[in-house]
C-alpha cells in the first residue's frame, strides 16, 4: 500500500490563525505530541519572522528526534541562513522555501515577470543547497497559477535540486477535481518528476481542504500538509486527522495510508485546542464532541443492535475511550489512579499527588466528577509559568441595579499579599480592573471566551482570555467550578506569562508578513 507522508504546520500555518501566540514551552509540548502521532514532518516555525520564532523553531528541533523538522523562509538569503541557525540542533532538517507563482500575485504582490519568478526561485533553492540536504519548494498560490507555468517552475525547481515540490492551495479556491487535474498533469508533463514527492497543500475557504488534499492522494500526492483540528490562516488548512481516519476508513478505495498512530488523535486534538484556545465545534468531523454521539431514538435502537448501524469507525481509534469508572468525593487515591490510567495518563506520583488534591477539592463542590472534568485538572497546569501572582481570594457584588464590584486579593511571589477593589461595567470587568489595580499592568482584554467542560449546573468553567501590552500579546486559561473565579484566575495567568515574557524579549512574533 502507498505510504501518504503526513507534513504537520500546525506551529507554523496553524499559529497564523488570528489570535493564536503560542510560547517556546507551548510549541514544544505540540512538537512532542505529534512525535507520539507519528507525523513524519513538522514543521516548526518561520525563523526570519522574528528571534522568539527562531527561538521556537530551535527548540523544537531540540526536543524532537522522531520526526524532519522543518523551517519556513521566503526566496531570500537571510530566511534561509535564518532556517540553517534555527535548525542547526535538528536531527533531520528540511528547509521550506517559498515564491508565488500566481497571475495575480505576480502582478501585484511581487511585481515580478514570469522569468523573473523562475530566476529568483532557482537562485534561492541553489543558494539553499549550501545548507541544505533535503529542500521543499512551494509556488505560492499553485492553484491560480496557469498549469503551463507550474509545468515550468516544478521543472525547474526539480532541476535546481528540490526534494519536495508544494502546490499550494493558497486561497482555498480549487475543487476537488481542479485540484487533483493539477497533479495529474504534473506527474505527466514534468521531466524527473519521479525524483522528487509533491506535496499538496490546502486551505479550507470553501469548505474543501480535506477532499482536495484526498484528491491530491488520488492522483499521485505523495505528501499532505495539514494542521491538528484544521486550524490555520483564516478559514484554516485541511485537519490531518481528517485525513488518516479517511485513508484508514476508506482504505479500500484510497489504497494509501499514513504512519500516523491514530490513538494519538484525540490527545493531539485537545492538547492544541487547549494551548492556542480555538474551541473545537462539537459537529467537527473525527475530534467534535458530537462525532461519535447519537442522539435521535432511530439512530440509538440501531447502534443498541449492531454498532456498524450507525458508526463508520469506533471511538477507540482515535483514543477516545469511554470509561466506566464513575469518581465522585467518597473516592479514593487507588481508584483515582486507575482513572488516570483509564484515560491514557503516565504522570510521575509528584504529579498524581498534585492533581489528586485538585480532585478532592474538585469533588467537594461537585457531586460526580466527570472524566472531562478530570483531563481538564490535569491540563490545566500542562505548562508551568512562574506564578508572580496566586489568586487568593474573590468577592463579586452584583445587582442589575447597582454598579458590579469586586474585591481581589492576590498573593505575591516575594511573599507578600495585596488587595484591591473596583467597579465595572460587568462581574468581569470589575474583576478585571481589581486585577489590573493590583498588578499594575497596562493591558488590554482582546479576547476572553468561555466553555464549559462537562454538562449540569454545577459543570467545570473554562475561561480563556487574550491580553495585550503595546505589540506583545498573551494568553491565560482558568479553570473552577464558578465561572467569575475561573475568570479571574485567566486573567492571572496571563498577567504572569506577560511578566515572563519580559523576561525573554525575544519570544514575540514582529509583523513580518510571508511575501
Ligand atoms: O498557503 C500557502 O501557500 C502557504 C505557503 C507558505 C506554503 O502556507
Ligand atoms: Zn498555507
Amino acid at each position: 500500500m502507498r505510504k501518504i507522508y503526513i507534513f504537520d504546520t500546525t506551529l507554523r500555518d496553524g499559529e497564523q490563525s488570528p489570535g493564536v501566540n503560542l510560547n517556546t514551552q507551548e510549541k514544544v509540548e505540540i512538537g512532542l505530541q505529534l512525535e507520539k502521532l507519528g507525523v513524519d514532518r513538522i514543521e516548526a516555525g518561520f525563523p526570519a519572522a522574528s528571534p522568539g520564532d527562531l527561538a521556537g523553531v530551535d527548540a523544537v528541533a531540540r526536543a524532537v528526534k522522531n520526526a524532519t523538522i522543518i523551517g519556513l523562509a521566503r526566496s531570500r538569503e537571510r530566511d534561509i541562513e535564518a532556517v540553517s541557525e534555527a535548525l542547526k540542533h535538528a536531527q533531520d532538517p528540511c528547509l521550506h522555501l517559498f515564491l508565488a507563482t500566481s497571475p495575480i500575485h505576480r502582478q501585484y504582490k511581487l511585481r515580478m515577470e514570469k522569468h523573473q519568478v523562475l530566476e529568483a526561485a532557482e537562485a534561492a533553492i541553489k543558494y539553499a543547497k549550501k545548507y541544505f540536504s533535503k529542500i521543499e519548494f512551494s509556488a505560492e498560490d499553485a492553484g491560480r497559477t496557469e498549469i503551463d507555468f507550474l509545468v515550468e517552475v516544478t521543472a525547474m525547481a526539480i532541476r535546481a535540486g528540490a526534494t519536495v515540490v508544494n502546490i499550494p492551495d493558497t486561497v482555498g479556491y480549487m475543487t476537488p477535481d481542479e485540484y487533483g487535474n493539477i497533479f495529474k498533469t504534473l506527474k505527466e508533463q514534468v521531466p524527473g518528476i519521479e525524483k522528487i514527492q509533491l506535496s499538496a497543500h490546502c486551505h479550507d475557504d470553501l469548505g474543501m481542504a480535506t477532499a482536495n488534499a484526498l484528491a491530491a492522494i488520488l492522483n499521485g500526492a505523495d505528501q499532505v500538509e495539514g494542521t491538528i483540528n484544521g486550524i490555520g490562516e483564516r478559514a484554516g488548512n485541511t485537519a490531518i486527522e481528517e485525513v488518516a481516519m479517511a485513508l484508514e476508513t476508506r482504505q479500500e478505495f484510497y489504497q494509501a495510508k499514513t504512519s500516523m498512530v491514530l490513538k494519538e488523535i484525540y490527545r493531539s486534538s485537545r492538547l492544541v485546542s487547549k494551548l492556542t484556545g480555538m474551541v473545537v465545534p462539537g459537529n467537527k468531523a473525527i475530534i467534535g464532541a458530537n462525532a461519535f454521539a447519537h442522539e435521535s431514538g432511530i439512530h440509538q435502537d440501531g447502534m443498541l443492535k449492531e454498532k456498524t448501524t450507525y458508526e463508520i469507525m469506533s471511538p477507540d481509534t482515535i483514543g477516545l475511550k469511554e470509561s466506566k469508572l464513575v469518581l465522585g468525593k467518597h473516592s479514593g487515591r487507588h481508584a483515582f489512579r486507575e482513572k488516570l490510567v483509564d484515560l491514557g495518563y503516565e504522570l510521575s506520583e509528584e504529579q498524581v499527588n498534585a492533581a489528586f488534591a485538585k480532585f478532592k477539592d474538585l469533588a467537594d463542590r461537585k457531586k460526580q466528577v466527570a472524566d472531562e472534568d478530570i483531563r481538564a485538572l490535569i491540563e490545566e497546569k500542562l505548562i508551568e509559568t512562574p506564578e508572580v501572582y496566586v489568586l487568593d481570594k474573590i468577592q463579586v457584588a452584583y445587582g442589575n441595579q447597582t454598579t458590579p464590584s469586586a474585591t481581589i486579593r492576590v498573593k505575591i511571589q516575594d511573599g507578600g499579599v495585596a488587595q484591591e477593589s473596583a467597579d465595572g461595567n460587568g462581574s468581569v470587568d470589575a474583576i478585571y480592573n481589581a486585577i489590573d489595580k493590583v498588578t499594575m499592568e497596562d493591558v488590554e482584554l482582546e479576547d476572553y471566551s468561555i466553555k464549559s467542560v462537562s454538562h449540569g449546573k454545577d459543570a467545570l468553567g473554562e475561561v480563556h482570555v487574550v491580553l495585550k501590552q503595546n505589540d506583545v500579546s498573551v494568553q491565560g486559561r482558568g479553570i473552577s467550578t464558578d465561572i467569575l473565579e475561573a475568570s479571574a484566575k485567566a486573567y492571572l495567568d496571563a498577567v504572569n506569562r506577560l511578566i515572563e515574557k519580559r523576561k525573554t524579549p525575544t519570544s514575540n512574533r514582529s509583523n513580518v508578513t510571508l511575501i
